[in-house]
């Protein structure tokens, strides 16, 4: 089933300051955390405050077909903690404890309903497909984490479950978490990635090619 773009302009309203109070924490939480592990991460972030417009977008425009998000690698969890203020029910998934941990009790120092399991995005059965994938793609270098495990076990749920999926994929990763999507999500959820330069890219598992149909790369942000 092929992914097609969907057009969408991020709401660039101002952000209530509920949002502001947990960003400008969780920004001081990341860069005390990046310090402590120097070059031992493979943990970058994205910039929360394009995340969070994006995702005030597609919840204003009720563009997912239900409420249930999952951030791919979720890193620090803000992208996830963010879908949580925004009433989705949020998941994270991610390889690094010590992520988890921190990203955990970030949600919940600010009581968000956000909740983080350790392991990997790749469900399993799917991980052949990732390594295909990777041989096709070529990147430079090999970031993503390409073993399954229990994660979603440990959730009580699938990657069929999610409405709505955000990742922030390395660099030449972008296709090799596309192919996944397209194998392991619901026909009609969404995948929402971050890459270079604050640009966003939604797209959604469709049974053939509509919406905006556009396939030049990240298109929706400057
Ligand atoms: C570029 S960081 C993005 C973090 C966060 N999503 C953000 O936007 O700030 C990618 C994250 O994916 C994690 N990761 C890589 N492969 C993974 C996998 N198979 N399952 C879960 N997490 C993975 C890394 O440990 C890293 O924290």
């Amino acid at each position: 089933m092929p992914l097609v773009d969907v057009g969408f302009s991020i709401d660039d309203g101002p952000v209530p300051p509920e949002v502001v109070e947990f960003l400008d924490e969780a920004d001081s939480r990341i860069t005390q955390f990046l310090r402590s592990q120097r070059d031992s991460t493979n943990f970058v972030s994205s910039d929360s405050v394009t995340v969070y417009q994006s995702l005030r977008a597609i919840a204003a425009a009720q563009l997912a077909p239900g409420n249930v998000f999952c951030e791919w690698g979720s890193g620090f969890g803000v992208a996830t903690s963010l879908a949580a203020m925004l009433e989705f029910s949020a998941y994270g998934i991610e390889v690094e404890r010590s992520l988890v941990d921190a990203a955990q009790a970030l949600a919940d120092d600010f009581g968000l309903g956000a909740e983080f399991v350790h392991g990997s995005f790749i469900p399993p059965g799917a991980e052949a497909l990732v390594d295909e994938a990777y041989v096709e793609c070529s990147p430079d270098s090999f970031r993503l984490v390409t073993e399954s495990d229990r994660a979603y076990h440990d959730l009580g749920l699938d990657s069929y479950d999610f409405d709505l999926v955000f990742t922030y994929p390395w660099p030449g990763e972008e296709s090799v978490v596309q192919r996944l999507f397209e194998r392991c999500a619901a026909e009609g959820a969404l995948l929402l990635t971050y890459g270079q330069r604050l640009s966003m890219r939604l797209q959604r598992k469709t049974a053939g090619g509509s919406e905006t149909d556009r396939d030049d790369g990240y298109s929706v942000l400057d």
